[in-house]
């Protein structure tokens, strides 16, 4: 029987260094300037600062042992050489050939892959060129100024993230000029309504985003447009209308678009991961333009290539990797916070929930044996300061979540008011700086005494501190560093899952819903239909869907 990681020696020693943490606050290991240096590194124009984290050079050390004892080197060269490391779906993990240079061979079941990415690219780049010039237009001749992207999931989160890191950036504000990316995810109507509001079916290309092209809420969604665009175009128009990114070509075709409006990718890219195929880069392209996209898979490719070949004690995703799960597994935090104080990086921590959620939350290891520990952490976030007015004062005073601070130098929209030498972007900066600290030494009781404050009101405005944070900068929030910064959370959540021992890349906690709510759309479909009573629920859910059918059709 596979033994677990935590059966480990390495595993073990670990847990004997949480008493030397318990004993030691921030405050104190924040005085070591040695200590700081070490926890200070910069890669490629970005500057990672772990020192706010509750770790020595000997946990970190420590650390290392546990990444060979889990066979840390390994399992990445492994993926990178794409092998069937996705074992219950006995497929390559290989989202990283979607940003390989052209001229790399990665080969899956013995084939390059490289090459279909590229023809695919280059696919995606004749069409946005045309969409974008006009050239490809509408049944009507007009040309296609919006996108709607149907896709959920893997299949939305990303793209998003990206689209709307970009919105705001100048340099590309003339590409995108006159144009419109919107979002359809949920099958909820409302949210078909907020995606067609305004458009015109006459000037408006939907891209439908499926890896599965089965996924229930995306082809309702799909069906629902398509009756849009053909009660206002006539059904010839769908040629011209819509476009397909799927692995599944073949129902791509029975759904009637044309294979050649088809962009294609591969079952070895999770959908999570999905971000860099045609899933990303074909909305992004139409939008922004094939080079700025392609922008994005290169910094994409630099950590790729930073991860696969820098030494563990430099490699920025390896760091963040064990720092988790040192914070997860040993310290016994169960949550993550992503906190860039940034706006335009609204949509990231709603992509890397999933991203991370689906990846690790996860109950048995790779070989199925049940985990004697918990695995995955529960990832949420919001830009700042937005968050400071929200859920920070939990983060403060009440249960501690190690968080990572995401700053950026220069901003997208810089404004100095007149008169002012501390910039709006200033402000805000003032703010990451400033958390960081409060997390890490809080404030005593003596401090708040030395102040005067009221004795009744000392222990409600003492702060433990104590607080594990993690700093990263970049130079600016563009597609390159866009790319850098999700190859960074992709990998780090890669590294969790691989000292974990688990499938980072499966997700089979997602069916039994799926099943249970066809089951429903049958009764539902049996009642409507043939005036059939609920039946085969239990009496909770028979009496909820009583009432729900029958206060509807009142
Ligand atoms: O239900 C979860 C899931 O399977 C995700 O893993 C995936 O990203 C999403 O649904 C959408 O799947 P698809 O791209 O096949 O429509």
């Amino acid at each position: 029987m596979a033994t677990l990681i935590c059966e480990r020696p390495e595993w073990k020693d670990l847990q004997s260094q949480t008493a030397v943490v318990k004993k030691t606050h921030l405050r104190e290991l924040l005085k070591e300037e040695e200590r700081c240096k070490s926890m200070i590194m910069a890669f490629d124009g970005i500057l990672l600062d772990y020192s706010r984290q509750q770790v020595t050079a000997e946990i970190m050390k420590k650390l290392f042992n546990l990444a060979e004892a889990a066979r840390l080197k390994e399992k990445i060269e492994k993926m990178f050489n794409g092998d069937h490391i996705n074992k219950t779906e006995n497929r390559s993990v290989l989202h990283v050939a979607l940003r390989a240079k052209r001229d790399q061979i990665i080969h899956s079941d013995s084939k390059n892959v490289v090459s279909d990415v590229w023809e695919v690219l280059d696919n995606i780049k004749g069409f946005s060129e045309r969409v974008r010039s006009g050239d490809w237009a509408g049944a009507t001749g007009k040309p296609l100024t919006d996108v709607v992207a149907i896709g959920i999931g893997g299949s939305f989160l990303g793209p998003l993230f990206v689209h709307t890191a970009l919105q705001t950036a100048p340099d590309v504000a003339e590409a995108c000029k006159g144009r419109r990316l919107r979002f359809l995810a949920n099958v909820d109507p409302i949210d078909v309504a907020r995606s067609l509001d305004g458009l015109s079916q006459e000037t408006t290309l939907v891209v439908i985003v499926s890896k599965t092209f089965t996924t229930a809420e995306t082809m309702l969604n799909a069906r629902t447009v398509r009756s849009w665009i053909t009660s206002a175009l006539g059904s010839d128009a769908v040629s011209k209308h819509m476009v397909a990114v799927s692995t599944n070509l073949k129902l791509v075709k029975e759904f009637g678009i044309d294979p050649n409006n088809s962009f294609a990718f591969w079952d070895w890219v999770g959908g999570r991961y999905s971000v860099c195929s045609a899933v990303g880069i074909l909305p992004l392209s139409i939008q922004y333009g094939f080079s700025v996209a392609n922008k994005f898979l290169q910094g994409a490719e630099s950590i790729d290539n930073h991860f696969k070949t820098a030494p563990f004690e430099k490699n920025i995703p390896v760091l963040l990797g064990l720092l988790s799960v040192w914070n997860v597994s040993f310290l016994g935090h169960p949550a993550r916070a992503i906190l860039p104080y940034c706006q335009a990086l609204e949509k990231f921590a709603p992509h890397i929930q999933q991203l991370s959620m689906e990846s690790n939350g996860k109950g048995v290891s790779i070989e199925g044996v049940p985990l004697s520990f918990e695995a995955g952490e529960i990832d949420f976030g919001e830009p700042g300061t937005n968050g400071q007015h929200s859920f920070y004062q939990l983060i403060h005073q009440g249960r501690v979540i190690p968080c990572d601070f995401i700053g950026i130098i220069e901003s997208q929209q810089p404004v100095y008011l007149k008169g002012e030498t501390v910039s709006n972007h200033d402000e805000l900066m003032c703010n990451f700086f400033a958390q960081a600290d409060a997390l890490a030494y809080g404030k005593t009781p003596e401090e708040l005494q030395a102040e005067g404050v009221s004795e009744h009101l000392v222990p409600h405005k003492t702060f433990s501190g104590n607080r594990p944070s993690l700093s990263i900068l970049l130079p600016k929030l563009t597609p390159y560093t866009l790319g850098q910064l999700l190859s960074i959370y992709e990998h780090r959540i890669a590294v969790q899952g691989f000292i974990w021992g688990i499938n980072s890349f499966d997700q089979w906690g997602v069916e039994l819903g799926k099943t249970l709510a066809s089951h429903v759309r049958k009764q539902i479909n049996a009642t409507r239909k043939e005036g059939k009573s609920v039946s085969g629920f239990n009496y909770s859910t028979s009496t909820l869907l009583d009432h729900y059918l029958k206060v509807k059709s009142d």
